[in-house]
């Protein structure tokens, strides 16, 4: 039976407790797609007014709706350049009552800070809760917490797996790990326990000896006494990560010592693979050696396309697939990188074949092979253009389909995807009615590749309809039928038909 009055204060209130307390408000459930929000600052005042409720409000409905959608919705509360004012706030309490700053330890400052949090930032989870916020409150830390210190302190091998970007002139940049590396000494301060610091992150040969190691010895570091330093290359795919490292087929190990060489091989001790220990530089070139290979066989192929377009009367496709009977390839997944497409992109290819090649020519070496394989593979998206524009003809008003946005097929990764290029290279020459369609990356491309001015399409079916001439840039296997589901032009840039 309904109240005749709706008295807010005595349903609410307990609804949003018992939403609390049965964790509706907690992220971390790694099967679903991950979304966060981390909340603008509120005030160091510790009173919230109407501009703080409208836009909390407004996340908060945010927050649902991804909920609804089957997301990971962690709302953070967060703190921000706020953070810097709650600094002030503490530090000025600290010297109220007589307390020098400098003088103190890390422990008493961060009880001062987590004083000064329950104090006033409480205030502002009460005036949260009577909003109705479904904010993520077990998260909340100071970045002088004890969490990762704890987490130094009881391990033996701390991994890096930081990203390692593009820097100058193609060579890696290592901001990250670096960042990483001061956070773990940080944490590590006044722990004299031997740790390894493994560089799981791909990083071009010498990049240990020559610059991680200076690195912590300027710092008063002992390598091989305080820290070992070691690098263990992580050879997995996008896409079949899970597998390739739970099945791995070797373990590579460059190590600076024998303490951590020992410590590393127990890590690994009941894996069925073989695992090398080998020097800094090996282990860091093993990796290189690796990924330049494909990258080689990728353009190598494209080469090849290039040359029997240009000769005519070959069916690039077929004698692909028939040189991959010989034996020897031994198997189809290597045979995938001998296969002209669209050129190689994603990740890791692109950033590790341009360090390898940066690194080897600051040594004085200028190797002329991944030089090369560089230079075809920047060039295919312009060529991949030509040839679209060249089926299409001069009538810049054809509706162009993209199929496909991920690098590669069973990924929604769109770092570097050939797609993008060959869109920018149609949108330069002129076409500018494109439409793009990814099975799952529509969404990840779109946020990433914000300036491109072309519409997204959510189904491939409405795709096939509102498009002149389809183009198919990414192999996912459900384009396969395009050919049977439409009588218009399709390019298989992919020699996928
Ligand atoms: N992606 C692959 O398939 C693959 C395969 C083999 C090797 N690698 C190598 O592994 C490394 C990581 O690649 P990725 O694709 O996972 O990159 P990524 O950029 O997707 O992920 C790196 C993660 O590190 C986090 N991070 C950065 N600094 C941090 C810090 N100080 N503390 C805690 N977390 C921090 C970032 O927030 C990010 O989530 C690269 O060197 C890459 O070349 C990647």
């Amino acid at each position: 039976m309904l109240e005749k009055r709706y008295d807010p204060k005595k349903v609410e209130k307990d609804k949003y407790l018992t939403w609390k307390e049965k964790g509706y408000f907690l992220a971390g459930d790694i099967r679903k797609k991950p979304f966060s929000i981390v909340i603008p600052p509120p005030n160091v005042t510790g009173k919230l007014h109407l501009g703080h409720a409208w836009d909390t409000t407004i996340q908060d409905i945010i927050v649902r709706y991804k909920k609804a959608k089957g997301f990971d919705v962690l709302w953070l509360p967060g703190m921000d350049h706020a953070g810097i004012a709650t600094q002030a706030k503490v530090m000025e309490r600290l010297r109220n009552s007589g307390v020098d700053v400098t003088k103190i330890s890390r422990e008493d400052f961060l009880n001062a800070a987590w004083s000064w949090k329950n104090e006033y930032a409480d205030s502002i989870h009460d005036q949260w809760a009577k909003l109705g916020l479904s904010l993520d409150y077990s998260r909340e830390r100071f970045t002088l917490d004890e969490g990762l210190s704890k987490a130094v302190a009881s391990s033996d091998c701390i991994y890096y797996c930081v990203g390692t970007p593009y820097g100058q002139d193609g060579q890696a940049d290592l901001t990250f790990l670096l960042k990483a590396v001061d956070q773990t000494l940080e944490a590590m301060s006044g722990d004299t326990s031997f740790k390894v610091l493994v560089v799981k992150s791909t990083i071009p040969p010498s990049t240990t000896s020559r610059k991680l190691i200076p690195y912590l010895e300027k710092k008063g570091i002992r390598v091989g006494q305080d820290v070992g330093v070691a690098n263990n290359p992580e050879f997995l795919r996008e896409g079949h990560c899970w597998d390739d490292f739970i099945h791995a087929d070797r373990i590579v190990l460059g190590v600076s010592d024998e303490h951590s060489a020992e410590l590393l091989r127990n890590i690994y001790a009941g894996c069925q693979c073989p695992v090398f220990c080998v020097s800094l530089n090996t282990g860091e070139f093993i990796k290189y050696l690796s990924n330049t290979l494909l990258a080689t066989l990728i353009s190598y192929s494209n080469e090849m396309s290039q040359v029997a377009d240009t000769i005519g009367g070959i069916d690039v496709a077929e004698a692909f697939r028939i040189l991959h009977m010989d034996k020897r390839w031994g198997g189809a997944t290597m045979a995938s990188y001998v296969y002209p497409g669209c050129g190689y992109g994603g990740y890791c290819l692109p950033k590790d074949t341009n360090a390898l090649y940066a690194v080897s020519k600051t040594a004085g070496f200028d190797a002329q092979i991944l030089r090369n394989v560089i230079l075809t593979n920047d060039n295919m998206p312009q060529a991949i253009a030509s040839k679209v524009a060249k089926a299409i003809g001069d009538d810049k008003k054809q509706k162009i389909g993209i199929l496909g946005l991920s690098f590669k097929p069973g990924s929604d990764d769109v770092r570097d995807t050939p797609s993008a290029k060959i869109i920018r290279a149609l949108l330069s020459l002129g076409y500018t009615r494109i439409y793009g369609y990814d099975p799952v990356a529509n969404a990840e491309f779109r946020r990433y590749y914000s300036d491109l001015e072309i519409s997204y399409v959510d189904s491939y079916d409405v795709l096939l309809e509102v498009s002149d001439v389809l183009v198919i840039a990414t192999a996912w296997p459900e384009f396969k039928d395009v050919r049977m589901r439409t009588d218009k032009t399709v390019i298989d840039c992919r020699y996928m038909l």
